[in-house]
């Protein structure tokens, strides 16, 4: 049982336990679950707010990991040059594809109490948006864009992410659109590769990141998928 049981079980009836039997794994970790009517899957940087408020506190990342639906398409990468970097390539910075919902985590490193966002629209551009964990107070509609902003004008995101700008869709302060980067696919680690991680995870030694890839990868299919072969990549190719 790597999830910490205080956040799982103390819910106040927020969550349930899964059915052990639940997933192709077999695992029979209790997971975070989110309550009737609140999606787990959810599509927008909003409907990821509802889904953690919805969630016992403190919530954690892998309480959050557990909690999204399966399958749950990822595309994990070793590539160092953002504001997650991989922690090496047993610690790649993993992206969560939730529709146009594109989320990034990694089990390790200096980045591995951050969900970063990137809500997409047209012409590979996105929303960005940022939370840290573990969460404690109510989240609002503006807690995501809260702890942007490099100076006045600017987000830490626009440093890489190019051509930022306001929407009027997205009134909060510092809400910005700017250019969506893919990484280079032969950055890619496969999920395979990130199951033989958790294989080899030795809770031990690493409590945190084993209970993180036992959240993601502990219960149901994950399976790989890839950015858009249009989106640019850093690189400029
Ligand atoms: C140091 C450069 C750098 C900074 C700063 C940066 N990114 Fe990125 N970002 C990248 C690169 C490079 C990629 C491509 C994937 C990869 O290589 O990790 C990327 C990809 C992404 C993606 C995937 C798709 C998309 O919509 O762009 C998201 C989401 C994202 N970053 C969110 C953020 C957020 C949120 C911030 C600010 C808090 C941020 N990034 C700051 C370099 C950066």
């Amino acid at each position: 049982m790597l999830l910490s049981g205080g956040a799982v079980l103390g819910g106040g009836g927020a969550i349930g336990c899964s059915d052990p039997s639940a997933g192709s794994s077999g695992s029979a970790s209790p997971r975070c679950v989110a309550p009737e009517g609140v999606s787990s899957s959810p599509e927008s940087i909003s409907e990821t707010v509802a889904l953690l408020n919805a969630l016992p506190r403190p919530v954690t990342l892998p309480c959050f990991l557990s909690a999204l639906d399966r399958p749950l398409a990822i595309h994990a990468t070793r590539s160092v040059i953002s504001a997650q970097p991989a922690a090496g390539e047993r610690s790649p910075r993993i992206f969560l594809f939730l529709g146009k919902n594109i989320l990034s985590v990694v089990p390790d490193g200096e980045g591995a109490h951050l969900l970063e966002f990137g809500e997409q629209l047209e012409g590979h551009r996105s929303v960005k948006a940022e939370l840290a964990f573990p969460i404690v107070d109510e989240l609002t509609e503006a807690s995501p864009f809260e702890h942007l902003m490099f100076d006045e004008s600017v987000t830490t995101c626009g440093l890489c992410h190019s051509a930022e700008r306001r929407d009027p869709a997205y009134p909060q302060p510092g809400a910005f659109v700017s250019q969506a980067l893919r990484p280079r696919v032969s950055d890619q680690i496969s999920v395979a590769r990130l199951e033989d991680e958790l294989r080899r995870c030795e809770p031990r030694d690493e409590p945190d990141r084993c209970a993180f890839l036992e959240a993601l990868l502990g219960w149901g299919d994950v399976v790989d998928t890839y950015f858009p072969e249009d989106m640019d990549t850093i690189f400029g190719d």
